[in-house]
C-alpha cells in the first residue's frame, strides 16, 4: 500500500492510542504531532518530533492527512479550516467542533476536494457512523436512539447497584471515566453534540446543539432506580434523533432530537447496556431495527475508530476524485430541533405528598383535566405525615404534562415533586 504522510494535533488519551496502533501500520507515517506543552511527562512517545506550533503541520505540503485529536471548539475549528484550505484530508474524533461548525467545515471540504472522516466522534469504538453512512446506504434512516455517553451509563449502572449519584460520580472520576467538571456528560451536552452529528449523517442536516432539548441525570435518585426496576424498567440517559415528530400524528413537525433520562423496559436491548458501554438502535425503512453495543470511549477503542478511518482513507487516496465518495450528503444549513411540548410518551412520576384523605383523587382530577390517563398509581412509604405516590401514565403530550405539573406544584398536599421521567416509546 502506498505511503501516506500524517500530521496529528493532540497526544492525549486518544492520540496516544493512535500512536500505539499506527506502529503496526507502517505505510501510515506520522511526521509530526502538535501538543500544548513539550514539558509534559507522557506514557508513550511517537518516533516523530513533537511541536507546539500547529502551523508546522498545516503548512507542510508533504502531510496529506490531518488527524485531529486535541478536542474542543477553539482554536480547533480554525486549524481544521486552515488544513482543509491547504487540501489536507481530515480525520477527527471531535463531536463538539462538528456539531457547532459541521455545515461550514463540510462545505469547505467539498469546495477543496478533500474528505472529512469522523467515525471516532460518536460512540468511540463502535462502528456506528460507517454503518449508517455506508452499510445502511440503501435505507431511509427513520430513527437513531441510544446510550451515547459511557460516563453517565457507568454512573447509572452503579446507582442501580445502590450507590448515590454523588458516590457513583466520584467513582467515575476516580477511575478516569468522568472529568473533574462533569457538566458536559451529566447534563447531556456531550450526547447533544453526538446527536447533531448523527442527524447530519442520518437525515442530511446537522442540528444546532443549542436547540436540542437536554435533561441530564443529576436529579435521578437511587429511589427512582429502585422503583423503575420494580415496574420492569431501567433508567438510562437516552439520546434520540428521529426524522419526524413523535406525537403520533402524520404531520411532520421537524427533527425530533433530544437527550433525557428514560425508563427503558428491561427486555429492550438498550436496558442491558451496562457500565461505560454505548448501545445504539438504528431503524432503517428496509433493514428494520439494528442494535450496536460496545465501548464508547477509551484510548484503544477510540483509536481503533481513528486508525480505521485512516486505513479507509489511505486505501482510496490515490483513486481519482475519491473524496466525493466519502463526502456525506449534508445540507449547508443546520436544522433546529422541535421543542419538547409536542412529543408524546408515557411518564413515570414520583410525588411526595402530605398523607391526607383524598389526595389520590385530587391528583386523578388534575391529570384528567390535562388529558392525562393514568395506567398505574401506588402509594408508598408513609413516613410520619408524608407518603410517596408513584404514577405511570399512558401517552401524554409534553405540554399537557407540563401544565399538570405546574398545577400540582400549587397544591397544598404536594410536599415535593420527586421526579418526572419519560418512559421509552419507539421514535
Ligand atoms: N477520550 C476518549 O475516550 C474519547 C472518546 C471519543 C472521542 N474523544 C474525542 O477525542 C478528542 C481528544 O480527546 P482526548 O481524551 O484524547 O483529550 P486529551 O487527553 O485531553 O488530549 C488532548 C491533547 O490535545 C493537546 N492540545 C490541547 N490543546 C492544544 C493546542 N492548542 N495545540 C496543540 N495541542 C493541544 C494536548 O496537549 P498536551 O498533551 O500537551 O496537554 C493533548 O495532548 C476530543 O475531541 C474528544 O471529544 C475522546
Amino acid at each position: 500500500m502506498a505511503r501516506v504522510v500524517l500530521g496529528m494535533l493532540g497526544l492525549g488519551t486518544v492520540g496516544t492510542g493512535v500512536v500505539e496502533l499506527l506502529s503496526k501500520h507502517r505505510h501510515l507515517t506520522l511526521k509530526k504531532v502538535a501538543v500544548k506543552s513539550l514539558d509534559k511527562d507522557r506514557s508513550a512517545m511517537p518516533s516523530c518530533p513533537l511541536t507546539t506550533d500547529v502551523d508546522e503541520i498545516i503548512n507542510d505540503p508533504e502531510i496529506e492527512v490531518l488527524v485531529e485529536v486535541m478536542g474542543g471548539e477553539n482554536p480547533t475549528v480554525s486549524y481544521l479550516e486552515q488544513a482543509i484550505k491547504k487540501r489536507k484530508h481530515i480525520v477527527t474524533a471531535n463531536k463538539e467542533v462538528l456539531a457547532k461548525h459541521g455545515p461550514r467545515l463540510f462545505a469547505l471540504a467539498k469546495e477543496h476536494g478533500v474528505a472529512i472522516f469522523f467515525e471516532a466522534s460518536v460512540a468511540g469504538g463502535v462502528p456506528l457512523l460507517s454503518t449508517i453512512h455506508k452499510g445502511l446506504e440503501a435505507n431511509e434512516i427513520e430513527s437513531i436512539t441510544g446510550i451515547l455517553n459511557g460516563t453517565t451509563n457507568f454512573i447509572l449502572s452503579n446507582m442501580e447497584a445502590g450507590k448515590s449519584y454523588e458516590a457513583a460520580l466520584k467513582e467515575a472520576q476516580d477511575l478516569g471515566f468522568a472529568e473533574a467538571d462533569p457538566t458536559a456528560d451529566v447534563d447531556g451536552f456531550d450526547v447533544a453534540y453526538k446527536l447533531s452529528v448523527l442527524a447530519a449523517l442520518g437525515f442530511g442536516h446537522f442540528v444546532k446543539p443549542d436547540t436540542i432539548y437536554k435533561e441530564g441525570i443529576r436529579n435521578i435518585t437511587e429511589e427512582d432506580m429502585a422503583l423503575a426496576k420494580e415496574f420492569g424498567y431501567r433508567i438510562k440517559l437516552l439520546g434520540t434523533a428521529a426524522k419526524g415528530s413523535s406525537n403520533g400524528s402524520s404531520k411532520n413537525t421537524g427533527f425530533d432530537v433530544r437527550v433525557h433520562p428514560t425508563l427503558v423496559p428491561l427486555e429492550h436491548p438498550l436496558a442491558s447496556v451496562s457500565g461505560p458501554n454505548n448501545g445504539i438502535v438504528v431503524r432503517g425503512h428496509a433493514v428494520g431495527q439494528l442494535t450496536l453495543i460496545g465501548p464508547g470511549a477509551g484510548k484503544l477503542p477510540t483509536a481503533s475508530a481513528v486508525v480505521g478511518d485512516l486505513m479507509n482513507l489511505a486505501g482510496a487516496l490515490k483513486l481519482p476524485d475519491f473524496a466525493s465518495y466519502f463526502q456525506p450528503a449534508i445540507e449547508a444549513s443546520p436544522a433546529s430541533a422541535a421543542p419538547p411540548l409536542a412529543w408524546k410518551c408515557p411518564f413515570y412520576l414520583r410525588l411526595v405528598v402530605k398523607d391526607t384523605p383524598g389526595v389520590i383523587g385530587k391528583i386523578g382530577n388534575i391529570f384528567g383535566t390535562h388529558n392525562i390517563s393514568i395506567s398505574t398509581i401506588i402509594q408508598r412509604g408513609v413516613e410520619g405525615k408524608e407518603a410517596t405516590v408513584v404514577i405511570l401514565t399512558h401517552d401524554v403530550l409534553g405540554k399537557d404534562m407540563d401544565a399538570a405539573l405546574d398545577e400540582l406544584k400549587n397544591c397544598d398536599f404536594l410536599s415535593s415533586l420527586g421526579n418526572a421521567i419519560r418512559i421509552f416509546r419507539s421514535a
